[in-house]
């Protein structure tokens, strides 16, 4: 045997030495969860260990972030039921809960890189990412409400925004509207995002589950992946400047195939289902917990995503510290 590829796992160091893959703080991008109120962190229950936070306690959180090297935020709000209504209108209120933690947040963190959601379903009645006629989801008004919540968003202070919502034609309305105002601020596209039940716990911490139907008729078919390399030509065409897949676990090989056929930074979004599945399982005991998520997060970076978002950011800095010290 001229070949022995067991020579290099033979121990950590050389394992490490060899590694081609690693997870560190500064591929996170860490969902936040605000509510409105006074002193409130409440843990989600579909997502233990996970916490909605008002405004005068998400600092404490973002310190422990900061203590950890984790600077990058994917921001959402819950919205008031009151608030909501079919036009969505509350999402571009310059003093809405979203426009208030963004300034909340470029202040008390000015250092940070905020990205915001764009979409419609926290504050629509009927929880769509767009508005809503005759039971259809109407692509071009939403349009025109996505590009307001956007500039309210770059007004109140973000860095980036993030339209998650799928529909037609987004990137390019938000780029035009920034152009036309001279505002260069980044653009992070939901490029694949499936109509995916990975994402119930989500709808739980922002009760924005949709009121009738589901997502099919805008977000992405599970069976599908050329599809995503055409959203991929036509938000690089629009003016995005980073694609995301999203969830990431069942959608490794469009993650890989994205990141194959672009030269763009391809993002992957954990999202909440992938968080509660392995919490369930460790908190029964059947699965270790450190070692499932560092290998979950290692499969997506591996995949070829540059950027991770996921709930497990904390957990996994402060699991990475106790095992190497
Ligand atoms: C909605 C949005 C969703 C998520 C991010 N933005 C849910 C949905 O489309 O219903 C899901 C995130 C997660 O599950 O962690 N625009």
């Amino acid at each position: 045997m001229y070949h022995r590829p067991r020579i290099k796992r033979k121990n950590q160091l050389i394992r490490s030495l060899v590694a081609e893959n690693r997870v560190s703080a500064s591929d996170f991008l860490t969902p936040l969860f605000v509510v409105g109120g006074h002193n409130v962190k409440e843990e989600i229950s579909s997502m233990p260990g996970y916490f909605r936070y008002s405004l005068d306690r998400l600092p404490d959180f973002l310190d422990e972030l900061a203590s950890h090297d984790l600077h990058a935020y994917l921001l959402f709000v819950k919205v008031d039921d009151g608030l909501k209504d079919n036009t969505g209108k509350e999402a571009w209120n310059p003093d809405g809960l979203m426009q208030k933690s963004i300034r909340a947040i470029k202040e008390s963190h000015p250092e940070s890189l905020l990205m915001t959601d764009v979409a419609l379903d926290p504050y629509s009645s009927y929880g769509h990412d767009g508005i809503v006629r005759e039971g259809e989801i109407i692509n071009d008004e939403t349009l025109e409400a996505l590009v307001k919540m956007a500039l309210s968003h770059v007004e109140a202070g973000t860095d980036w925004v993030a339209p998650s919502d799928m529909m037609d034609g987004r990137i390019g309305a938000i780029r035009e509207a920034f152009e036309a105002r001279g505002v260069d601020n980044g653009i992070l596209s939901y490029t694949a995002k499936y109509a995916s039940a990975f994402y119930g716990p989500f709808r739980d911490a922002l009760d924005s589950a949709p009121g009738f139907g589901d997502k099919k008729s805008y977000q992405m078919d599970p069976a599908n992946s050329d599809e995503a390399l055409h959203e991929a030509e036509l938000d690089m065409a629009e003016g995005a400047d980073m694609l995301m897949v999203k969830p990431a676990l069942a959608y490794l090989d469009v993650i890989r195939r994205l990141k194959e056929h672009t030269q763009y930074p391809v993002a992957a979004y954990q999202v909440s289902g992938e968080y509660a599945m392995i919490k369930a399982a460790a908190q029964k005991g059947w699965l270790d917990e450190a070692q499932v998520v560092a290998e979950s997060l290692l499969s997506i970076k591996r995949a070829g995503a540059d950027v991770i978002a996921s709930y497990f950011s904390l957990d996994y800095m402060k699991m990475q510290k106790k095992v190497h010290g």
